[in-house]
């Protein structure tokens, strides 16, 4: 089986958790896009679903397949968002923001009232780090905070990082929002909570990668089928 397979897969037993009348909080990345389809198809069979769009690619998506848009500005409450990860560990922490939505997305899942990850197997870790973690900051004064990036990552055990401003043909990206990604290279996060409680500590660092005790159920696709950690 392939990834695209597992993706769906898990996409498909995430839509199980919909109820007919919910809003949705919809995530980014070529995994929450099965789970957009799905929706889309739910609508067009008459459950009364709305979105709130993590990113501009995932509100065109939405719109495309026919589901109605709540803008994030007005939202209120989300009933449920499901997203995908970059990685998950076995206590469900994630690594997120390969596709430069996190600040977005940590809003969304933190603010529903159940967050469902969902994956192809390869994105199960022991332990988070191998990805280089999105940091999203604000691009006033972002060589200071990347400065500062620095030192707090030294002084949390990783001194050899690697920090790198993400671009795209030379330049800079920059998120729906405007701002910045410092991808870092890590290694093995030994204490990801206490790492991203550390990151979020410094001024012009909008939210790092690190979700941690947000999720409530993690949905694998692969190979054997599906794997659920969580409930
Ligand atoms: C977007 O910023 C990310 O957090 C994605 O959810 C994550 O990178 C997973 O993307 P894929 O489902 O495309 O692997």
């Amino acid at each position: 089986m392939d990834k695209e397979a597992g993706k769906r897969l898990a996409a498909e037993e995430a839509a199980n958790h919909i109820e007919r009348d919910m809003t949705l909080g919809l995530g980014t990345g070529s995994t929450a896009a099965y789970f957009v389809d799905i929706v889309g198809k739910l609508v067009s069979e008459g459950w009364d679903l709305r979105g709130v769009p993590t990113s501009e690619a995932t509100r065109e998506h939405a719109e495309r397949v026919g589901v109605e848009i709540i803008e994030p500005d007005e939202a209120t409450v989300i009933d449920l968002a499901v997203d995908g990860a970059d990685e998950a560990d076995p206590s469900l922490n994630l690594i997120k923001g390969g596709g430069a939505a996190l600040l977005r997305e940590k809003i969304i899942a933190y603010a529903a009232k159940k967050f469902i990850v969902i994956a192809d197997k390869s994105k199960r870790v022991a332990a988070l780090g191998a990805f280089p973690l999105p940091v999203e900051i604000s691009p006033y004064s972002w060589a200071l905070t990347v400065a500062a990036l620095r030192r707090t990552l030294a002084d949390n055990g990783f001194a050899e990082a690697n920090l790198e401003l993400r671009a795209r043909d030379g330049e800079a990206v920059k998120t729906d929002g405007g701002n910045l990604i410092i991808d870092c290279r890590l290694g093995r996060i030994e204490n990801p909570a206490a790492l991203e409680k550390a990151l979020a500590a410094i001024p012009g660092v909008l939210e790092s990668g690190l979700f941690c005790g947000m999720t409530r159920m993690a949905i694998f696709g692969g190979e054997d089928g599906i794997t659920i950690n969580g409930a």
